[in-house]
């Protein structure tokens, strides 16, 4: 059994300590907002927040999120109308979306570390995130508008 906080809310879940948080999040907890891409810790897509900083889930073991609070992109806000998911929407950022929880996810963590980030500072910041439609521009855009 490990416990730890998902989403603001003490959760116990019934894994083994070395099984990735990704699957304990999407296969136990039932919270598939975070996807699996590459499994590698490369792609960014399974990006959640641990203790307030950005991790990739995939390759973060039970082990390291037992005791922490974990926020996905289920926990960002109530009704998806987080600044950063308003300006995503307001924008059409997503294509396919398959990578776009875990680009909201460092884009928040970005913003919440810088509330006015330059180019190179979004680029910094979001180098790991993967877009396979490649929406890069239009999450800049996002991002900037949503630091106004
Ligand atoms: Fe975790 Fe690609 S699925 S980084």
């Amino acid at each position: 059994m490990t416990e730890l906080k998902i989403n603001g809310q003490l959760t116990q879940l019934e894994v083994s300590e070395d099984m990735p948080l990704l699957w304990a999040l999407r296969d136990v907890a039932k919270l598939t907002g975070s996807k699996y891409g590459c499994g590698k810790g490369i792609c960014g897509a399974c990006t959640v927040h641990i203790d307030g900083q950005p991790m990739r889930s995939c390759i973060t073991p039970m082990s390291y999120a037992k005791g922490k609070s974990v926020t996905t992109i289920e926990g960002l806000s109530e009704q998806g109308d987080h600044p950063v998911q308003q300006a995503w929407q307001n924008l059409n950022v997503a294509q396919c979306g398959y990578c776009q929880s875990g680009q909201i996810m460092s884009a928040v963590a970005l913003l919440e570390n810088n509330p006015n980030p330059s180019d190179e500072d979004i680029n910094g910041a979001m180098a790991g995130n993967i877009c396979r439609c490649g929406t890069y521009p239009r999450i800049r855009a996002a991002i900037k508008q949503a630091a106004k």
